[in-house]
């Protein structure tokens, strides 16, 4: 399938921005992940301004009243479009600062949006299911046993219909190699920096067999654009994108 669209965006942290966060945070207590706190509070959308591209085309599927969950929103660029699509999200995000964020602005536009700062590992939904359920640039952060976690989750809280968006970068990543050789192996195609910063590749294709019970809407995989975080270095990625039906 074709890339849905050429248009700037962003989807992860990594490439020449690894030496950056690293050099910026060595010396300072270990963290487990990217301080996304420090991120959030210093750079606005350091994501990019704009949605996912995969998101916009897929989003009139979803019936008008449905809820939809963004898992690991940061500063809401994609639960700001459902939301003013005129959709429920919840959206769920540990960073107290991109919590607040989101927060603020369910409260400034009056969209009917329910932020829950937390993780998916402690999270509890209120619904039985979810219409949507997003997964924006996260397993990148992830290790195996919390990808295996968040795939059962997403079967608890998915039902026949659900329609999952999810990204991530493959092991075809320009930082793949450096990682694997400067950071230590915690499993297949998984490096943690010694901050603790995780970096999970997947094999091209690989996305597809965790989802095997789906059905692929969308699938791209190859080099997404040249984009920078904040004032960070250009960089790119080699990145899957999925839209699956269940
Ligand atoms: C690469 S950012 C992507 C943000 C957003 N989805 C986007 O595309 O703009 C990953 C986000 O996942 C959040 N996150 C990390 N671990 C998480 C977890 N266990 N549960 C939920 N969110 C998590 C981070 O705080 C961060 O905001």
């Amino acid at each position: 399938m074709a890339r849905l669209s050429a248009a700037f965006r962003v989807v992860g942290i990594g490439g020449n921005r690894d030496n950056e966060v690293g050099g910026r945070f060595s010396g300072r207590k270990r963290r487990r992940l990217v301080d996304y706190d420090e991120l959030y509070a210093e750079v606005k959308d350091i994501f990019g301004a704009d949605p996912e591209s995969t998101l916009e085309p897929f989003v009139d599927r979803l019936n008008p009243g449905s809820t939809v969950l963004d898992i690991g929103a940061g500063q809401g660029r994609n639960t700001r479009l459902l939301a003013e699509r005129g959709l429920t999200v919840h959206a769920l995000e540990p960073s107290g600062v991109a919590a607040a964020m989101l927060k603020g602005l369910a409260e400034k536009r009056q969209l009917k949006l329910e932020v829950f700062a937390t993780t998916f590992e402690r999270f509890e939904p209120p619904v039985e299911s979810y219409a949507g359920i997003l997964v924006f640039g996260l397993i990148p952060d992830l290790e195996w046993a919390a990808i295996h976690r968040l795939l059962e989750k997403i079967d608890l809280w998915s039902e026949a219909g659900t329609i999952l968006w999810i990204t991530g970068f493959t092991t075809r990543d320009p930082s793949y190699a450096s990682q694997k050789a400067g950071w230590s192996t915690v499993g297949p195609n998984s490096y943690r920096s010694p901050e603790g910063r995780m970096r999970t590749y997947l094999e091209p294709k690989q996305i597809l067999e965790l989802f095997e019970r789906y059905s692929a809407l969308h699938h791209w995989e190859g080099l997404g654009p040249e984009h920078r975080h904040g004032d960070s270095p250009p960089e790119r990625h080699s990145m899957f994108e999925v839209v699956l039906l269940r």
